[in-house]
């Protein structure tokens, strides 16, 4: 069975490791540390039967969130466990009462972009040569999370 919860520190070190099988570019292990640590971050771990195999980390800049990192181990992809991640992740937002959600994403990496078109994210801008190893573009992608009355009736 698949279940999502939020980080704890002994899951720190099978993340970093995910991390490392992911990204050619990983967080260190201290980085996920520092997360799990700070009061500003929605930090989320996917399981099954008790193995780390996917998780999210949401980091809240005031009333906006940038997404800064997701994965799911490359054996359990296509199953859902992303979608559910970032339903998570989405669901933190919303409890923290962020506005927005923002993300950077590899210009090529389809199953990333369209996990975020899946779930509401829209293309906002473009960083140049953003990504090392190799170098790529980043899409800069939005989401609006949570709308306060203000904004809602004008
Ligand atoms: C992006 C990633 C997290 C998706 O996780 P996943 O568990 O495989 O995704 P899910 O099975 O939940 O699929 C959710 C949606 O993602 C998209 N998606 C997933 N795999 C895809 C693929 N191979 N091609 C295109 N779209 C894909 C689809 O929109 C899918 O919805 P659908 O099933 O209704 O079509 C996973 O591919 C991954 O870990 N990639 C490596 C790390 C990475 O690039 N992270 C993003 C950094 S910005």
């Amino acid at each position: 069975m698949i279940t999502v919860r939020k980080a704890r520190e002994e899951d720190i070190i099978a993340v970093t490791e995910l991390e490392r099988q992911c990204f050619s570019r990983p967080w260190s292990y201290q980085s996920f540390v520092f997360e799990l640590q700070s009061g500003d971050s929605w930090f989320s771990v996917a399981l099954m039967d008790g193995e780390i195999i996917g998780f999210a980390v949401l980091h809240r800049f005031v009333d906006e969130g940038e997404l800064f990192n997701i994965a799911v181990s490359e054996k359990m992809r296509g199953r859902g466990v992303g979608d559910r991640l970032l339903c998570d992740i989405i669901e933190g937002a919303k409890k923290h009462e962020l506005k927005k959600i923002f993300l950077e994403v590899r210009k090529t990496n389809e199953p990333a972009k369209s996990l975020y078109k899946k779930h509401g994210f829209e293309v906002c801008g473009l960083r140049r040569n953003y990504y090392d190893d190799p170098k790529e573009d980043a899409i800069i992608m939005e989401k609006r999370v949570f709308e306060d009355r203000k904004e809602e009736n004008p």
